[in-house]
């Protein structure tokens, strides 16, 4: 039984809310809505700022969704929260009075593949997706189509997400006609200040 719940979040609105683009940081295992409201610090300014908690946890750690073993994902229940978070960003962006056509989302690890989830499930949500260290949420992926700039950080060294992997989900998303670049970094599963960088570059089109 897959129980759906409120999310826990924090929100920083702008001073003009209603026509900012609003910032979604998405944390990784272990993480929480707290953990990447600090990088937003490094991003266009007079945005809006939202980091919610993943609704899952695994041995005590926050996450987005569950999963079988490292690596290995529920992808019932990466389907089920896609839904479950989609619906909630729709719910908080009309209780605010926020443009519900500029949600950029931001994840990092599991945070970056619950966002993939959803650009598979409800392409229309994210005006844009940048990932950090992403994996592709399905083993089969649904046939989907989408349109928006999706950033993606890789880490060449990263143990958990082989580059094989990286290339596939990338040519997936290029595929299904979204707005793909990608970066391939000198580094693990960590984020670097080349992350930031590249980041703050690409959210720039939306200033
Ligand atoms: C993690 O440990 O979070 C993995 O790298 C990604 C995931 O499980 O979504």
């Amino acid at each position: 039984m897959i129980s759906s719940q409120t999310m826990k979040y924090v929100f920083y609105p702008a001073a003009d809310k209603a026509a900012a683009p609003t910032l979604v940081m998405l944390h990784g295992t272990g993480g929480d809505e707290n953990d990447l409201i600090s990088l937003a610090g490094n991003f266009p300014g007079n945005w809006n700022v939202l980091g919610v908690r993943g609704n899952v946890t695994e041995q005590g750690m926050p996450r987005f969704f569950r999963r079988i073993s490292f690596g290995v994902f529920d992808e019932a229940d990466v389907a089920f929260r896609a839904d479950e978070l989609a619906a909630f960003l729709k719910e908080l962006a009309a209780k605010e009075g926020l443009d519900a056509g500029k949600l950029i989302a931001v994840g990092y690890s599991n945070g970056a593949n619950i966002a993939g989830a959803i650009l598979t499930r409800e392409p229309s949500l994210f005006a844009g997706v940048a990932m950090w260290r992403p994996m592709q949420p399905f083993t089969a992926l649904p046939e989907f189509h989408g349109t928006a700039p999706v950033l993606t950080t890789s880490g060449r060294f990263d143990p958990t997400v082989p580059t094989t992997h990286v290339a596939a989900w990338q040519s997936a998303l290029q595929e299904a006609g979204y707005e793909v670049e990608g970066h391939m970094l000198a580094s693990g599963h960590e984020l670097t200040g080349e992350d930031i960088e590249l980041t703050a570059n690409w959210l720039a089109r939306w200033q």
